[in-house]
């Protein structure tokens, strides 16, 4: 029998160290601070979830025209005028990374992130060959200037990991340096609307005037991620064929799930339904801050997050700490939480940071939670 031959890229496949921690997360018992889980209390209703029986037949590769026209009109009460017709409906927004991906990276193509990236994100980019040119979003231009990467990617508005959120002059000056450096702007923003206190989202790529851009955001983190309804909107150049790459990967996105999505937003107005969750969710991070406070203000140094569902810590240590080690002692104690190194680009081994999710574990559990994570963490510090 002749070895199979896989193609290049498969060789650069890695597993997705998330998907992996979310199969032990969903053990009887186990405290969740690990993945970007949505509170499941936040879920609609299943008896309202209803469809309709032509949802069943093949449908359009961009997506509903109902839908299309509801994130335009969205985007607009943003301060954003963007057309349906720029709208592509996505089988969730990583489906977006891909095919962005798939348009534009090859080996060895230049992708610029900034220092922490979504590791799911830098999963795609490297399947498809990426090298990545890191850049400092307060001297962008410089950075893109020198090594006009293909595509810049950001993750402006409380980013996944560090739930950094750029300012207004940051997102001009990353505007600025993709068009003139006839770099693609990527602009993956899935948290924008996950908000607890004023700060700058104007969309990066609204700010644009020629060049080349892609904006992406998902219906995962305000309605339910089990759905898989994102959207893209892109400049009049790349819609055809990121279209024809969405007709090549799945004909279209599921017609139920995009019907379901929109009966829910019929029944409840997204502006209310923000406001609930955004109250939900602050109080939940203020809770987790104060946890934090309890167990961890001798072991790590952390910023409280302005929105979005994650903290980030750095653990207080002179050495570097491959926070990965530290993992199956956590899963032995019943909780878990995401190592830092897969979200450096730069493939580091040892990080010393590492990510919480507040908004998936119960409230009552984050004292408990993170007084075992600790316990492990501060062993570990003293054995260094
Ligand atoms: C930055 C970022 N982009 C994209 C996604 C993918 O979201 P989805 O495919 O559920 O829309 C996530 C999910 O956590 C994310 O954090």
């Amino acid at each position: 029998m002749s070895a199979l031959k896989f193609a290049g890229r498969a060789e650069r496949i890695k597993a997705s160290p998330i998907r992996e921690i979310l199969s032990v997360s969903n053990r009887p018992g186990m405290i969740s601070f690990a993945g970007g889980l949505p509170a499941a209390d936040t879920f609609p209703e299943v008896d309202a979830l209803s469809f309709e029986k032509g949802d069943l037949q093949y449908g359009p590769s961009e997506g509903e025209s109902y839908l299309r026209e509801y994130v335009a009109a969205d985007l607009k009460k943003a301060g954003w005028q963007v057309s349906a017709d720029q709208i592509l409906i996505l089988t969730g927004s990583q489906q977006g990374i891909d095919l962005v991906g798939k348009l534009f990276i090859e080996k060895g193509t230049e992708v610029a992130v900034a220092s922490t990236t979504y590791l799911a994100a830098l999963q795609v980019f490297s399947l498809y060959g990426a090298d990545y040119v890191p850049f400092d979003v307060d001297s962008v231009n410089d950075a893109i200037a020198q090594t006009k990467p293909a595509i810049l990617y950001a993750n402006p508005t409380f980013q996944n990991p560090s739930s950094e959120v750029y300012t207004l002059q940051q997102r001009q000056s990353v505007a600025y340096a993709c068009e003139e450096n006839g770099s693609l702007l990527f602009e993956d923003d899935p948290y924008r609307e996950l908000c607890y206190e004023p700060c700058e989202r104007q969309p990066i790529c609204s700010m644009t005037s020629h060049g080349s851009w892609v904006y992406q955001s998902t219906f995962s983190k305000t309605v339910a991620p089990g759905l898989r309804i994102g959207y893209l909107v892109c400049s009049a150049d790349l819609y055809p064929k990121l279209l024809m790459l969405k007709q090549a990967s799945d004909l279209h996105t599921s017609r139920v799930a995009q019907r379901l999505v929109m009966n829910i937003l019929h029944n409840e107005d997204l502006a209310i339904r923000l406001e609930k969750l955004r109250h939900k969710y602050k109080a939940k991070r203020d809770a987790f801050d104060q946890s934090l406070h309890k167990h961890f203000s001798h072991l790590a140094a952390w910023n409280k997050p302005s929105g979005g569902l994650f903290f980030w810590l750095t653990l207080n240590s002179d050495k570097n700490i491959d926070t990965r080690q530290l993992l199956g002692a956590a899963v032995e104690s019943g909780v878990t939480f995401m190592p830092g190194e897969p979200f450096f680009a730069d493939g580091r081994t040892a990080s010393s940071c590492f990510r919480l999710n507040f908004s998936g574990a119960s409230t009552d559990d984050y004292d408990e939670g993170l007084r075992r994570l600790a316990v492990i963490f501060e062993k570990q510090m003293l054995e260094c």
